[in-house]
């Protein structure tokens, strides 16, 4: 620790990149602080007179003075009449006594700077597995984005400056952790008419994600250490979700028709839930059949289990009609309905719902008010405007047709250029393609050699729990034109039989 002041030292720190935007004297302020609280000025330290100071920097010297008021104002410096100022010794000696307890850790192994380091026993099992990794730069051939270069921007904004016009006085304020009424109202008028549920408006929460709705499934349904059936293959986010709560992810197989109910019932793990992608199976993009969708309820209902219903993409149907929703045969209510704006409208806007039984909503609003208390008010009711007047809709229609052509050019383009690397089933619906290796061909290699030609593939093996996963990949088309497809596909194959 230094025992005097050295002019060139308080130069160096003044030319800090971080105190670029300050005015002089807090530069000063935030140079001498931090001289301090690195211990290069020790306590008792005399500083300059704040004349011979600002002389020596060429500064005011009530800028200097500026800078010492707030250091003494702060405790970091002390002023004696008549004699000067000097660096506190309290403020010294507690910083003294910190640093000699972060070097008995370091000695002792704990450094606290080690990732992980204080972290609770959840916060490290979440840093250990990582994050959802989200598509910033679009590449083909993402998966689960829509085309978001045809949204109609323009209606948006016009509903927004009318929303914000109407509801002025509510708007910028606080809304209700449930969700706006509006919007409720629309989810639900959407849901029973579209998607064949059976919901009220109150049973209605706007989230901000899928993702958000299955975290709060996660904190509310299962215990930690305790488990939770998924399907398998089955969606990343959500076993990440189950995971971060340190929940036991079970799997249950899916074949051609969807989740294995067989399994189900033979399943003895004690699982309080299963979640499941009906609709759209996720990777795989199986329908799940009438006969299984009644077992599913009939087993949640005989055993007073929860079924998680993520309706993620559903709308995206090309052949004929969607399949109804589970939630709108359960007579018995024991599922909870998940569905997101981010595939039909763009993944931006984060703003997705759940439907959940009565018995279910104050502890999920409850449990929303606790962790970012609502979805932002203008979008909301941007939205409900937006459902109220047939944009939804007519978007919702237009992208359907759209993406029809380019499941059909995605087809094309796999058949023209992957014959004997890849077979790919022809999905019903969605954003997505579900491609398996042929022999001779290895997911990971593919996958290197796609991203050094700049196409990303989503590798079906992180998909499956357990070691017995179908080497694959799963192909986003959605955001492409048939255009896009093509050259994507040409330059994938190239790098692929390059190697
Ligand atoms: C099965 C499934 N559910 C949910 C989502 C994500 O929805 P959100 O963006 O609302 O979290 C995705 C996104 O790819 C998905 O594949």
């Amino acid at each position: 620790m230094a025992k005097t002041f050295e002019l060139e030292t308080l130069k160096i720190r003044l030319n800090d990149a971080d105190f670029r935007l300050l005015t002089l004297h807090q530069r000063i302020q935030r140079a001498l602080r931090a001289l301090i609280v690195d211990g290069a000025l020790g306590p008792g330290v005399k500083l300059p007179a704040t004349r011979a100071l600002a002389a020596s920097l060429g500064v005011a010297r009530d800028t200097v003075e500026n800078a010492y008021v707030q250091l003494h104002r702060d405790g970091f410096i002390e002023r004696r009449k008549g004699s000067g100022s000097y660096v506190s010794g309290t403020v010294g000696a507690e910083l003294r006594g910190a640093a000699r307890r972060r070097l008995k850790l370091q000695e002792d192994g704990h450094a606290a700077t080690a990732p992980g380091a204080g972290l609770s026993r959840r916060g490290r099992l979440i840093l250990e597995s990582g994050g959802v990794a989200d598509q910033r730069v679009i590449k083909a051939f993402a998966t689960g984005l829509p085309e978001t270069r045809t949204f109609p921007t323009e209606v948006w904004e016009r509903l927004q400056r009318q929303a914000l016009k109407d509801y002025r006085g509510n708007v910028l304020l606080h809304g209700d952790p449930q969700g706006a009424e509006p919007l409720r109202k629309a989810i639900a008028v959407y849901l029973n008419l579209e998607r064949g549920a059976k919901v009220s408006p109150e049973q209605i929460l706007v989230l901000s994600s899928t993702r958000q709705s299955l975290f709060l499934c996660a904190q509310l349904l299962v215990d930690a250490g305790k488990p939770i059936l998924m399907e398998n293959p089955g969606y990343f986010g959500a076993r990440k979700s189950f995971e971060s709560a340190e929940a036991r992810v079970v799997p249950i197989d899916v074949d051609a028709q969807g989740v294995r109910t067989d399994l189900l019932r033979a399943d003895r793990s004690g699982a309080a839930c299963i979640y499941v992608t009906p609709s759209h199976q996720y990777p795989t993009g199986a329908t799940l059949s009438l006969e299984r969708r009644l077992e599913l309820i009939g087993w949640a209902a005989e055993q007073g289990k929860w079924l998680i219903e993520d309706d993620y993409d559903s709308e995206f149907h090309y052949d004929g009609l969607p399949t109804a929703c589970v939630q709108g045969l359960d007579k018995y209510r024991r599922t909870i309905y998940l569905g997101t704006f981010s595939k039909t409208l763009y993944p931006g806007l984060r703003m997705a719902y759940m439907a959940v039984p009565r018995e279910l909503v104050s502890a999920f609003v409850y449990a929303r008010s606790i962790m970012d208390g609502h979805t932002p008010q203008i979008l909301q009711l941007t939205l409900a405007r937006f459902m109220e007047d047939g944009h939804y809709n007519a978007h919702v229609r237009a992208m359907r047709k759209l993406y029809a052509g380019r499941r059909e050019a995605m087809l094309a383009a796999i058949g023209r250029h992957l014959g004997g690397i890849v077979r790919a089933s022809r999905p019903e619906g969605g954003l997505q393609i579900p491609c398996f290796l042929e022999p001779g061909w290895t997911e990971e290699a593919t996958i290197r050699q796609a991203a050094g030609a700049g196409v990303q593939l989503l590798g079906m093996s992180r998909l499956y729990l357990g070691p017995e996963a179908r080497p694959g990949w799963l192909l986003g088309y959605a955001h492409l034109t048939a255009h896009e497809i093509e050259t994507a596909m040409a330059r994938l194959a190239s790098a692929l039989r390059r190697n």
